[in-house]
């Protein structure tokens, strides 16, 4: 299913600001230090959209960046803003790097957005070295019973893949990781709804005008808010002897 890809819509792009996503630097900074990230690391952001995160990364921490997104018109933009950092088109499902490469993976918002997350999360624990850590900062359900529904939208946005946490942590312990840290930051979704509201007068009228009539709004929002959507930090040490390739 072809989907439209919201963060590409400069409207929305304006209205998110610095990042595409609740939170904004403040939480890559909280997640970056709880790790005690060591200059000359190796840093991947999947799915860095318009790459602020990775260029705040390089110039704070002193880091050695790469960002890869599958939008071409995003990369764009972030090669234009940041000419010197290094972009590549690229999707979390097929990473274009060596095994063990990265010494931190940076997914914020976006493996929510990735259509086959098990592949996604194999990938990424290959190109992880050992010890490595994985920061997800990302949307969930506090309620699962509508997760499957709210999927069948085809739009691109993280609102309709949030995640459910069990099986989220099911998966990366299976993969050999460690959940070093849960934290939940549901206010910061709570301030961009309001931030929406206020520029589109309600959030129908949000999604009306970016779901193109593909389903009943209300049946929508209704699945959206009983789902009781929330906002976290999950942070994901890669263990021992375990790159991926015995991972089913
Ligand atoms: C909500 S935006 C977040 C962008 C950026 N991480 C930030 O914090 O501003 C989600 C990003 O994930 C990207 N994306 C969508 N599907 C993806 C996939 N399969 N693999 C990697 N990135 C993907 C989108 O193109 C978009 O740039």
């Amino acid at each position: 299913m072809s989907k439209f890809n919201l963060y590409e819509d400069d409207e929305i792009r304006d209205l998110m600001g610095e990042n595409l996503r609740p939170g904004g630097l403040k939480l890559t900074k909280d997640a970056v230090e709880f790790c005690q990230l060591k200059p000359k690391a190796k840093l991947l952001d999947i799915g860095c959209g318009i790459g602020n995160s990775i260029a705040y990364l390089e110039k704070n921490y002193d880091v050695d960046v790469i960002g890869i997104d599958p939008s071409e018109k995003l990369l764009n933009i972030a090669r234009n803003n940041h000419p010197k950092l290094e972009f590549i088109k690229a999707s979390a499902e097929n990473l274009p790097f060596k095994s063990e490469e990265f010494h931190m993976v940076l997914t914020e918002c976006s493996l929510s957005l990735v259509e086959d997350i098990k592949k996604g999360l194999k990938e990424i624990t290959r190109v992880l070295k050992e010890d490595g850590y994985l920061i997800i900062n990302d949307v969930y359900a506090k309620e699962n019973t509508y997760l499957k529904e709210l999927k069948k939208i085809p739009i691109n946005t993280c609102m309709r893949s949030l995640h459910d946490i069990d099986e989220l942590r099911f998966i990366l312990e299976n993969y050999g990781f460690n959940i070093v840290l849960f934290k939940d930051y549901s206010q910061y979704l709570k301030e961009l709804m309001v931030k929406i509201i206020f520029k589109y007068g309600s959030m129908s009228v949000f999604w009306s005008e970016n779901i193109n009539n593909c389903m009943d709004i209300n049946e929508f929002q209704e699945m959206f808010k009983k789902s009781k959507p929330g906002y976290f930090t999950m942070i994901a040490k890669r263990g021992k002897g375990n790159n991926g390739r015995n991972i089913l």
